[in-house]
């Protein structure tokens, strides 16, 4: 069967249905094509972020904070436990629940909307009359726009593909139906510290290897630091500086041979091994070589500023282009091209997208970090302020961390915020707010903060750029 539309996207993860919303309400008659498919062969709308990333994941960390809360804090607390168990199978049922959740939210909200959703793997046919040919199973499409926002996958190591059991993606790794004893990760990078971290808090003997000699290269050098302290003090061990030679699974498990950062020959024995070494842009199913569709060395569309391809009424968003693989950028990035087909002025700073690890401490930041102010040579003033001596976080009982404002010498104007603590992922919503109306520190130093509460710590930090802490 042939239908026409506006506008035609690929892609149903944040970037794709989210353009596809957004592209309804401005009036266009909108279809979204998506494969995903549920345990039942269903449709499961979402992408990588509501199947295997973003919400499956911190389900699992809410679940495993609780029982490490449990084991570990109660007491402190007054709180006695006669026994404590983890039922795994209840945990990842739970979390499967919260996935289901949320594709069927989708699906609602694409029959709220008016967007015609197909199921199925969607892939140009040809150029016609000013638009688009998509072919989706049976279905042939057309449409004058057509939005690309196919995501990404795991990558694999070469020669070790994942087979889910011993070898674990992302996907793999959110279905462990047991605490493994031993859990080796691979990359310790954002997928690595969080998926560390789950296993770890229930019980797992988790060691990470990364081939990077410092730790979150792209935090804040002194953030990086404290967050090191701190996951070590959980007993999460990083090895860093390591190159990974040979892997072998067997019967028993996984054993990892490897040069550790002196040159030194070690192995690693575990029962499984996630392998989180980054991800790369889903572009397979596309048919992009028949219509001309230009890719990158690293197999990303190639896109200008405004997500435009090299193809007329062609546009791609989120992990299948260049930029940082995250949700809430494919969302703007998704909303600015609706906008930019009728015609408004669509717009997504990528100066101020945050960044979360929802690790604990948690570890969140916006803007330039002070070793990327020192390589332009800007001449800037810091001000930390420490979660010890904030009465909320005491109150909590989580006072790791601190908040640190980076800005401007001259003008006093915020360039960055960093924080590692408790809530970290909530705080930095504020200094996104103030960084977008250009505030400066004094600005937060002057907004009255409710009192007893975690974000009186980022008014202080902003207070300490003018070395004028009230509680420190
Ligand atoms: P995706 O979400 O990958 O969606 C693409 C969709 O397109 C998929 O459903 C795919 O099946 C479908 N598709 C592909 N090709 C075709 C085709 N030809 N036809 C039809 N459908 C097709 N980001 C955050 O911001 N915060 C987090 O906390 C966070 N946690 C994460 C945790 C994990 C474990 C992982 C792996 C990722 C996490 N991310 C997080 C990253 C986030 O998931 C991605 O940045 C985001 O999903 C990208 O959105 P997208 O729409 O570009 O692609
Ligand atoms: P990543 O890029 O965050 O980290 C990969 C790490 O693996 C890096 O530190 C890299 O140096 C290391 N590495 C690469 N090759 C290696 C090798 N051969 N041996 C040892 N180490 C090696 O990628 P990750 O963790 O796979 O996550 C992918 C992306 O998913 C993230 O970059 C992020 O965009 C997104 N994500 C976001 C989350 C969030 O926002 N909270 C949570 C999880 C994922």
């Amino acid at each position: 069967m042939s239908k026409n539309f506006d506008v035609i996207v690929i892609g149903g993860g944040p970037g794709g249905y989210i353009a596809a919303i957004r592209a309804a309400q401005l009036g266009f008659a909108t279809a979204c094509i998506d494969e995903w498919k549920n345990d039942k062969g269903g449709p499961a709308p979402g992408g990588t972020c509501t199947n295997v990333g973003c919400i499956p994941s911190k389900a699992l960390l809410q679940s495993s904070e609780h029982y490490e809360h449990a084991a570990k804090h109660f007491a402190e607390h007054g709180i006695g436990l006669k026994s404590l168990s983890i039922d795994v199978a209840k945990m990842v049922a739970r979390k499967d629940q919260v996935v289901k959740q949320n594709n069927d939210g989708i699906l609602y909200l694409f029959k709220k909307n008016k967007v015609s959703f197909f199921h199925g793997r969607g892939s140009f046919v040809k150029a016609v009359d000013g638009g688009w040919e998509i072919a989706v199973g049976e279905d042939v499409l057309t449409a004058k726009q057509v939005v690309v926002a196919t995501g990404s996958s795991a990558r694999a190591l070469p020669g070790l593909p994942f087979d889910e059991d011993k070898i674990l993606s992302n996907d793999g790794a959110l279905r462990i139906g047991a605490v493994p004893k031993k859990l080796g990760v691979i990359g310790a990078g954002v997928i690595g510290l969080e998926m560390g971290s789950v296993w770890r808090r229930l019980g797992a003997e988790v060691q990470v290897l990364e081939a990077l000699p410092a730790f979150l290269g792209a935090a804040d050098e002194q953030i990086a630091k404290e967050a090191q302290k701190a996951f070590a003090k959980q007993g999460l061990k990083v090895e860093l500086g390591v190159k990974i030679g040979e892997i072998k699974t067997g019967a028993k498990g996984v054993s990892v041979a490897y040069a550790d950062a002196k040159g030194a020959e070690k192995t690693l024995d575990v029962d499984k091994l996630i392998v989180s070494i980054g991800r790369v842009p889903n572009t397979t199913g596309l048919n992009a070589e028949a219509v001309g569709l230009k890719l990158d060395e690293r197999g990303a569309i190639v896109v200008d500023d405004e997500c435009r391809t090299n193809l007329p009424g062609v546009w791609a968003v989120g992990d299948v282009v260049r930029g940082p693989m995250l949700a809430h950028k494919a969302e703007e990035e998704g909303v600015a091209v609706a906008e930019r087909i009728a015609g408004q002025h669509g717009h997504v700073d990528f100066g101020l997208i945050p960044w979360v690890l929802y690790t604990s401490p948690e570890i969140a930041w916006v803007g330039k970090t002070e070793q990327q102010l020192k390589a332009e040579g800007r001449a800037y003033k810091a001000g930390t302020f420490p979660f010890l001596a904030n009465g909320r976080a005491r109150a909590l009982g989580d006072t790791t961390g601190m908040v640190k404002f980076l800005a401007d010498a001259t003008t006093d104007e915020i360039l960055g915020v960093h924080i590692v603590g408790p809530m970290a992922s909530e705080l930095i919503a504020e200094a996104c707010v103030a960084m977008a109306f250009k505030a400066s520190s004094e600005d937060i130093a002057r907004i009255c903060h409710a009192h007893p509460s975690l974000a009186e710590s980022v008014k202080e930090a902003a207070l300490a750029v003018d070395k004028r802490t009230l509680n420190f």
